[in-house]
């Protein structure tokens, strides 16, 4: 695998589209239950590769607004996945120095899940090795939609002019504020669409569409996918002498 030293203009902030749990279980004569669980080995996996190959952001898409019109079961069963991974993994990833945070509105995810996740990021607050984001319940509208709300009522309580409100201030209502943009989004599974993930964010990044599925996506895939983009030429539109 790649050693940090050999990747210079490595991104430091990479997000991924984790798709193809399913199609990974139904090969395999399974419940598609069975794939995310997979699923949830590979985040382990390349969570643990960041900090070998320089990467010190990674925003991962677990659960999207649309996913709630999956089958019941499905819902509840990758529910009680997220339960069980945050369970597991708390106390690797904070003695791992991976700070974990949570983007998406919590509105509609249950109490105990919430309780947890309020937890995780709690521990992890004095960590700085790794930064990881989980989207759960996350879509770019829907969170440019929230951010405008709250915008807006930061102006009608006088807090913020209309004029002042530019291309600094909206990102700071975003449920990112914190984050870098990211450099580089991947997806897996050969689709080529950005599902509605992080729309603003992601206005400079690279796209890498790759056609593994999610639970066979290595950290030696990764690894390549990060050392080949620091041999691009990013120009974010401007010509370079
Ligand atoms: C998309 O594959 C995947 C999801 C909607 C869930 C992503 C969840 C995980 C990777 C599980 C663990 C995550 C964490 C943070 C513990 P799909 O079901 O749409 O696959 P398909 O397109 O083949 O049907």
């Amino acid at each position: 695998m790649a050693s940090e030293s050999e990747i210079t203009n490595g991104p430091k902030h990479v997000a991924i589209i984790m798709d193809g749990n399913g199609r990974w279980a139904q090969a395999r004569g399974r419940p598609r239950l069975f794939g995310h669980h997979a699923g949830a080995k590979r985040v382990k996996q390349n969570v643990r590769a960041c900090k070998g190959l320089g990467v010190k952001y990674l925003t991962i898409f677990a659960f999207s607004t649309e996913n709630w019109k999956r089958t019941q079961s499905e819902v509840s069963g990758l529910m009680s996945l997220f339960r069980q991974y945050i369970r597991r993994e708390a106390r690797g990833l904070r003695d791992e120095g991976v700070r974990v945070r949570f983007i998406g509105d919590r509105v509609k995810l249950d109490d105990k899940l919430i309780a947890l996740m309020d937890e995780l990021e709690l521990m992890t607050a004095q960590n700085d090795e790794v930064h990881l984001t989980i989207a759960l319940n996350y879509g770019g509208r829907d969170e440019v939609a929230r951010a405008t709300k709250r915008l807006a009522q930061d102006v009608a309580a006088g807090l913020l002019k209309p004029q002042d409100v530019d291309e600094e201030t909206l990102p700071k209502y975003l449920d990112t504020y914190v984050l870098p943009d990211p450099d580089l989004v991947i997806r897996t599974s050969g689709e080529a669409r950005i599902s509605n993930f992080l729309l603003w964010q992601s206005a400079y990044a690279e796209y890498e569409f790759v056609d593994t599925l999610w639970p066979d996506f290595s950290p030696e895939e990764f690894g390549k996918i990060v050392k080949s983009y620091g041999r691009r030429d990013r120009r974010f539109g401007a010509v370079l002498a």
